[in-house]
Parts: C-alpha cells; structure tokens; sequence
C-alpha cells in the first residue's frame, strides 16, 4: 500500500516525537530537541519511504533511513544557520541565535553522530551499500556548502558554476534519500539510478525555488528572514540569471546596489533588478525546467504508472510551495 505525502510526513513526525534525543548536559541536547520539533517539511525522510513504497515496501529499516536523513538535515541547517548568519528559521530563532555559536556547532554535530546512529539500525545485508551512499553524500554537502561559501567573494561566475554549487549542496540529499530508500526496499541497481536522477533534477529545481523564495516568499509565512541572500552576497539563481541578461547598465546597476549599505534599502533595489532584468521570470522558468527533467527521469523507471502518483504529487506541491 502506498501513502501520500502528508501521510508520510506524519508517520516521520511520529517517528521523531517517539524518540525524542535527551541526555545531559542540557544545553548540548535542548537545541537538538529544539530543531527537531519545530517542524519543516519533511522532504527528505518522506522521499526515502516514498521510494521504498515504489518498489515494495516501507519496512522498519526504511523508516531508520528516513529518521536518519532527516536529523542529518537538520544537522546541516543548524551549521548552515551560522554560515549565512541567519536570524530565524521556521518561524523561530536559529540555535545560534537562541543559545550560541559554540553551542550550535557542537549540538549540531551530535546530531551528525546520532544520524549515524540510526542509519546502523539498518538490516545488515544493505548496510554497506547504505553507508558507502550516506558518507559520499555527506561528503558531498560539504563540498557544496563551501563552494557556497566561497562564491560569495568571487565576481565572475556563471550559471554553471551556480549549478554544480546547488547539486552538492542540496541536490544529492533528495537524491540519495530516494535511492537509500530503493536499496531498502530491494530495487534493482538501474531503477535506483533513475530515482536518483529524478532526485538530481528535483533537487535542483527545490535549490532554485528555495533562491526565488529567499527573495519573494511572503514574510508573513515563509520563516525566514525574505532577503536573507541578497544581504549576505549569495550568488543564488536570481543574482546570476540577473547579470547574465545581457542588460550592461542593468549589471552595473545591481553591482551597485549590492554595495548598498543599509539593509532595507539594498534589498528593495536588488529585487527591483531581478524583476527588470528578467531574472524573475527565468528563475521560475528554470524550476520548471529542472522539474520536468525529473519528471522525464520518473516516467523511465518501470513501475506501473499509478504507483509514481505520490512522487509526482510531492514534486507538483514542492514547485508552487510558499514556505
Ligand atoms: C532548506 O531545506 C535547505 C535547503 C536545501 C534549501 P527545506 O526547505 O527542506 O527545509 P525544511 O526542513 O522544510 O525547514
Ligand atoms: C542550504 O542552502 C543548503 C544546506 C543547508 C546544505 P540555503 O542556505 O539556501 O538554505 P536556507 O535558505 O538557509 O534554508
Ligand atoms: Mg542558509
Ligand atoms: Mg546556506
Ligand atoms: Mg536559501
């Protein structure tokens, strides 16, 4: 029997409240229980049982490599939240915000710890292929995350560069969640592939539509803080897609205006030019590209095509999302 999304989600939720991490001293494991109660989408975790359900079924190790994905993610945003020195997120204050610095970097790596933990609950005969998968992907964040960092100083970059970013850093997650989820539930390697492929192509369009909602999300509900990147110098979808309009006043306007030094005014001006410039429109026509390809990737794997029903529908919500 296959689920949809909502329910899967719940099914994670439940999973995490159960087995709440505690211990002593409180003020490692109080951010912990803070990050993980407070919600998000459960994207990830819901991917792994999506795509156990595709080929089979959800069994109790499917749900230890969602509960796994989830707390890594969660790991990611707590270390990420003070890299891009955010405020807020899901509507409350960051960890490092919350408590400090010292303490979020630590809690955040007991969380990487424990997301292993559960990762070992696994049956033994998939482990091995499991890890090897979760430690490249881990790995790869990483990779993605610096070059994140790295591009915020640099000037001349292209899209390209921009798209080999936001594969690492956030692409292969999607995609190794649904292909840790096929080995759980027995796919055969070249179906596991494409699932991983459709997860590439979604994880790239989730990546440009999270770029578009840093910039146009409505305050009221997107929990964090609109015009996070554009203060921070991020080179996300909008600010290169901008600069590669072909517009040369309209470049050196918004190398301008990213000079600006007061917080409202500078993120007002940048998003005037990622309208008049177009970048607006071509973000929103890359997210539907990249989506597509996935969809494209999902109609080759070979399952009857009723069962694909529950990824398209999550694919379809993640693309016209608010949050
Ligand atoms: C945020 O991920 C980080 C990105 C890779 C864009 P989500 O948008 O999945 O965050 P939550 O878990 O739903 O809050
Ligand atoms: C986050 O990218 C990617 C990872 C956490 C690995 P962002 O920095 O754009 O994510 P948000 O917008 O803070 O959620
Ligand atoms: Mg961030
Ligand atoms: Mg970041
Ligand atoms: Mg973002």
């Amino acid at each position: 029997m296959q689920h949809n999304w909502q329910d899967l989600a719940k099914i994670v939720a439940d999973k995490l409240e159960a087995e709440p991490i505690k211990g002593e001293p409180k003020e490692l494991y109080e951010p912990i229980v803070y990050t993980l109660s407070m919600g998000g989408k459960r994207i990830r975790p819901v991917l792994v049982l999506m795509a156990a359900e595709l080929f089979g079924q959800a069994s109790e190790s499917s749900l230890s490599i969602a509960k796994a994905v989830e707390i890594f993610h969660n790991f990611t945003l707590v270390h990420d939240d003070i890299m891009d020195e955010a405020p807020i997120r899901r509507g409350k204050q960051t960890v490092h915000e919350k408590w400090n610095r010292d303490i979020a970097i630590l809690s955040g790596d007991v969380m990487f710890v424990k997301a292993y933990q559960e990762l070992c609950l696994t049956k033994p005969e998939h482990l091995v292929r499991l890890l090897s998968l979760f430690n490249q992907t881990a790995i790869e964040v990483c990779e993605g995350q610096q070059m994140d960092m790295n591009f915020e100083q640099e000037e001349e970059l292209e899209l390209a560069d921009y798209l080999h970013m936001i594969k690492l850093k956030t692409a292969v997650l999607l995609a190794a969640s649904l292909k840790l989820g096929a080995i759980s539930a027995d796919a055969d390697t070249v179906q596991a592939d494409l699932l991983y492929d459709f997860g590439l192509n979604l994880g790239l369009a989730f990546q440009i539509q999270d770029d578009y909602l840093d910039a146009f999300a409505d305050p009221d509900q997107f929990g964090k803080k609109v015009g996070g990147d554009i203060v921070a110098n991020k080179k996300t979808y909008l600010f290169l897609a901008a600069l590669e309009s072909g517009d040369e006043t309209g470049k050196v306007a918004l190398k301008k205006a990213m000079q600006i030094e007061e917080e409202p005014a500078k993120i007002k001006e940048v998003k005037a030019l990622f309208e008049s410039l177009g970048a607006k429109q071509k973000a929103k026509e890359a997210i539907k590209h990249y989506s597509d390809k996935a969809m494209n990737a999902l109609a080759q794997i070979e399952r009857p095509e009723e069962t694909k029903k529950p990824l398209q529908e999550l694919a379809a919500f993640l693309m016209q999302r608010g949050v």
